[in-house]
């Protein structure tokens, strides 16, 4: 019998950069290395198709950069642009046509999936490479507030089935992440919101100084001031960054999600508005539900729990979706969170701003009050509910 411990070494690499198929900058071909030498690295390109309809040069962009590149690089197959957002996600079959295409581009483990988009796009191109050949390298390049803020430098690549959020995936370290800044212009007003919500929850986690900061710019970071908001990405980045490579449970083998902050209530949330909520604005919610629920339990002062609410109200997030009329159902999030990972029941939570801390246990008839009081208590709807967020 034989029973040995063994690690496998993992390299995470994390880029920012402003227009990376700009021939002039390095940040992707300084990522690349050849299978052989003397060989270009062999590339194949999927594109968000509605970040390709909001840059309409960014195609053509790339196939330049290749031909200029060609000594370093080349395009496998053609640039293939793929369906964007959360439907995307939704199960198998839209996993397969990916798959097809690694191997009509002929990848082998040395060649690279780059993966442009947002963290639907990321989550199911970074699947499908890491399925073919058992993982082909995969570079993420992210064009969303979220997935610059948070989930592109994840080691988790999911799609949903079963009528559950993320029921399919794989742990595994991506090649690489860039975040490319020059991309964000072009996002809806939801969707540049939608990553602040990510922003907020890592600050209220890890870092007072940080949310006060982000309570102070809220306002610029609303209109879409970006010399205001970049730098809240890139410290959000480079916090869940840290955290995966330094939180010693990067796959998540133990019985707690640290970061998952508020995400009981908004994978459940975000399954039963069809996902018309958007990650974030579910995130927002569930973070909202989470410290109001934690001041009526004494774990949070009250005035705390004000400024997490006000400052996501400040962000532009609505937070009295009538789906929280459904507080069963909402309610059964609580079991589906502690089966996904297994183990006890671990909930993150903070006992201050900045301060995290874990709880076993949530008192159900107490959390039913706090969803019925988000719903019908004027002091927190401040805002109407916006067609996009109706389910
Ligand atoms: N793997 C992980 O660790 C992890 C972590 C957190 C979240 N996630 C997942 O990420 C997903 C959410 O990501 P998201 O918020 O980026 O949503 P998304 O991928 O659905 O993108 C939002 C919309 O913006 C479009 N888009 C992308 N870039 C654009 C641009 N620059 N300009 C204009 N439109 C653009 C997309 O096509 C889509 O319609 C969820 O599925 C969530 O579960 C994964
Ligand atoms: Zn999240």
């Amino acid at each position: 019998m034989s029973d040995v411990e063994f690690t496998v070494k993992f390299r995470h690499r994390l880029r920012f950069t402003h227009n990376c198929f700009d021939p002039a900058n390095g940040a992707l071909l300084e990522l690349l290395e050849p299978s052989q030498e003397n060989t270009p690295a062999s590339v194949q390109v999927f594109l968000d198709e509605n970040l390709a309809r909001c840059h309409p040069n960014l195609q053509s962009n790339i196939e330049r950069f290749a031909d200029i590149h060609a000594g370093r690089m080349k395009l496998a197959g053609q640039v293939i642009c793929i369906k964007g957002g959360e439907e995307l996600k939704s199960g198998w079959s839209q996993l397969e046509p990916i798959l097809k295409l690694l191997d009509r581009a002929r990848l082998c483990r040395h060649s690279y999936a780059i993966a442009i988009g947002g963290g639907a796009v990321l989550d199911t191109v970074g699947l499908a490479a890491s399925l073919f050949h058992r993982g082909v390298r995969l570079i993420r390049i992210a064009s969303t507030t979220l997935s610059q803020a948070d989930s592109g430098v994840g080691v988790k690549n999911g799609i949903n089935a079963f009528g559950k959020k993320n029921a399919l995936g794989i742990f595994t370290c991506p090649w690489a992440v860039i975040n490319d800044e020059g991309l964000l212009s072009t996002l809806s007003e939801e969707d540049w919101r939608s990553g602040f919500a990510e922003v907020v929850k890592i600050a209220l986690l890890k870092d007072a100084g940080l949310f006060a900061e982000i309570e102070s710019r809220a306002d610029q970071i609303a209109q879409r001031n970006i010399e205001d908001a970049i730098p809240f990405i890139r410290q959000s980045a480079q916090m869940h960054f840290d955290h995966i490579v330094h939180g010693e449970d990067p796959f998540e083998l133990r019985h707690s999600r640290p970061l998952d902050f508020g995400h009981w209530a908004a994978h459940k949330l975000e399954k039963m508005s069809d996902f018309k909520l958007r990650h974030g604005e579910a995130v927002a919610l569930g973070i909202a539900l989470d410290v109001t629920y934690a001041k009526r339990m004494a774990l949070l002062q009250e005035e705390a729990c004000q400024r997490v609410v006000g400052c996501l109200n400040a962000l532009g997030f609505t937070l009295n979706h009538p789906l929280l009329r459904e507080s069963d159902e909402l309610l059964s999030g609580l079991e589906e969170f502690r089966e996904h990972l297994g183990g006890p029941l671990t909930v993150p939570m903070v006992r201050d701003i900045g301060a995290m801390t874990e709880i076993h246990d949530i008192d159900t008839s107490m959390m039913r009050e706090v969803i019925e009081q988000f719903f019908f208590d004027r002091g927190v709807m401040n805002k109407p509910v916006s067609a996009g967020q109706l389910s």
